[in-house]
């Protein structure tokens, strides 16, 4: 079903296998994830995070699944140190991934996710997120659902007994509802430009989707078609919190891809040049006018 849909789409069959790969990693971590407990593992990760069992847990299906493909040179995760060799020296995709963002909710029992970016060839340092061939993520809510672009449109399509089933395209991110999920408020105690600008949004009776993941918060503005997400720095953190390979980069490919914007501030997240594989960002998305908003209001 995802393989005929991506052919159908425009895909290159190595595309096509590596993507309906990364939709059977999903799938597993999706049965994991129903029976897993919330167990904190006492380690952390490259950016200095708790790790829970389960996130070392969707690292190694993921892994399991990128690595032995023939199609896939290398590889980097949040949960790994280093650029990993794929099993094939044939291989021509690098993969990026965030197995599973959010795992600081998972004791909550609120919605995660799986984030993915992909380039042609071996690394991406010096490079640019605009070189992904294609991105998706995967949500983990009371249905399991797959947002895939492959740099024409976006895909959504959702877990059934029998695979991956497309659901309707979707559709142009433009201004419609006035939904905003600002991320690290804290910085208003920072900002005062931050501040003004949530208070403006309240001002304007802006409607508040935030549930503290940048999955399902970047799915409400895909689904609705409208919004804005912002996860800004501060002094104190000048680069935020998101990383730019294993999140942003990829969220922001599929945003654009379906019309909406995105900006570290400055520039589209598409055009920030990757120099770490950790390195973060401030972020910005959501639909044209809001992005610019933003941008604008948020410039110091
Ligand atoms: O990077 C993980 C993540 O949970 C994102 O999904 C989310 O947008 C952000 O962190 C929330 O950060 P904070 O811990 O500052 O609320």
């Amino acid at each position: 079903m995802l393989f005929d849909f991506l052919q159908k789409k425009g895909s290159g069959v190595e595309l096509a296998e590596l993507i309906v790969e990364l939709g059977r990693g999903v799938e597993e971590i999706s049965r994991s994830i129903i029976r897993a407990d919330e167990k904190k593992l006492g380690t952390i990760n490259p950016s200095g995070e708790e790790q829970i069992a389960m996130d070392v847990e969707a690292n190694d299906i993921l892994v399991r699944y990128v690595k032995t493909n023939p199609y896939v040179a290398s590889y980097g995760s949040e949960e790994l140190d280093e650029l990993q060799k794929g099993d094939d020296p044939k291989g021509i995709f690098s993969v990026f991934f965030d197995p599973l963002d959010g795992s600081s909710l998972f004791d909550v029992n609120f919605s995660v996710g799986t984030i993915v970016g992909i380039y042609k060839g071996q690394d991406v340092i010096g490079r640019t997120p605009r070189d992904q061939v294609a991105a998706l993520y995967a949500l983990y809510g009371p249905r399991t659902t797959m947002v895939v672009s492959m740099g024409q449109g976006v895909q959504e399509f959702l877990l059934t007994k029998e695979g991956w089933e497309p659901q309707v395209e979707i559709a142009t991110v433009e201004d419609g509802k006035k939904y905003f999920a600002p991320g690290n408020l804290r910085a208003t105690q920072e900002r005062e430009d931050y501040l003004n600008l949530v208070i403006q949004y309240m001002k304007e009776q802006y409607t508040l989707r935030y549930s503290g993941g940048m999955v399902p918060d970047v799915n409400h503005i895909l689904k609705k078609g409208s919004g804005v997400f912002l996860y800004p720095g501060m002094p104190s953190a000048p680069q935020g919190k998101l990383r730019l390979l294993y999140e942003c980069g990829p969220m922001a490919y599929l945003v654009e891809q379906a019309g909406g914007a995105s900006s570290d501030g400055k520039q589209s997240i598409l055009d920030v040049k990757i120099s770490d594989y950790h390195q973060r960002t401030p972020v910005f998305l959501g639909s044209l006018s809001e992005v610019k908003r933003a941008t604008a209001a948020l410039q110091n």
